[in-house]
């Protein structure tokens, strides 16, 4: 789990500040929807590495970490909007492998994991149990890679 997040966290870039940034995929253009979606995930990430943070160094608070994880909850439950046909490799910025839309079932049950595992996050963040949140992040982390593994440029 450890090694599932530390890859993770390498990858993810630092976390935007385009917080209300509503996502809609429906009648929006490509490029919309992808510019859209690649910065609702960065929150995600940044998400993540601020609960690592919290962990690993102690940085910012119990009360941070609990913020965090909603924000990556609130990405895993918009998440499967954000994926209309069109939007595949060579379409404007996208990383998204067009393997999505000929895997749609397996993508499908990729994101329900990521959903799932976000959820506990937010109840074992409740918590504040520290090695709790640890194992949670690391289960959230694996959701992230194998869906990147699999979908992801
Ligand atoms: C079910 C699949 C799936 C899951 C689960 C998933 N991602 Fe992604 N992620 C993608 C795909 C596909 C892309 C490429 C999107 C694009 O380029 O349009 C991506 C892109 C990203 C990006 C890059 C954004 C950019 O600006 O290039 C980040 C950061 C990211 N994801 C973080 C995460 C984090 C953190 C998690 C878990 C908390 C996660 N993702 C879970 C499929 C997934």
């Amino acid at each position: 789990m450890k090694h599932h997040f530390g890859a993770l966290a390498a990858g993810i870039i630092a976390a935007t500040s385009l917080t209300g940034f509503v996502v809609t995929a429906q009648a929006q253009d490509p490029t919309a929807v992808i510019d859209a979606r690649k910065a609702e995930l960065k929150k995600a990430g940044g998400g993540m590495k601020a609960i690592g943070a919290f962990l690993k160094e102690g940085t910012g608070t119990v009360a941070d970490v609990q913020a965090a994880a909603a924000t990556i909850n609130a990405t895993a439950k918009a998440f499967p909007d954000w994926w209309p046909a069109g939007t595949a490799i060579g379409v404007a910025k996208s990383d998204a492998k067009p393997e999505i839309w000929t895997n749609m079932a397996d993508f499908k049950a990729k994101t329900a994991a990521f959903q799932t595992e976000a959820a506990a996050l937010v109840s074992v963040a409740a918590g504040g149990d520290k090695a709790a949140i640890g194992a949670q992040l690391g289960k959230v982390g694996a959701t992230c890679k194998a869906c990147h593994d699999a979908y992801k440029s």
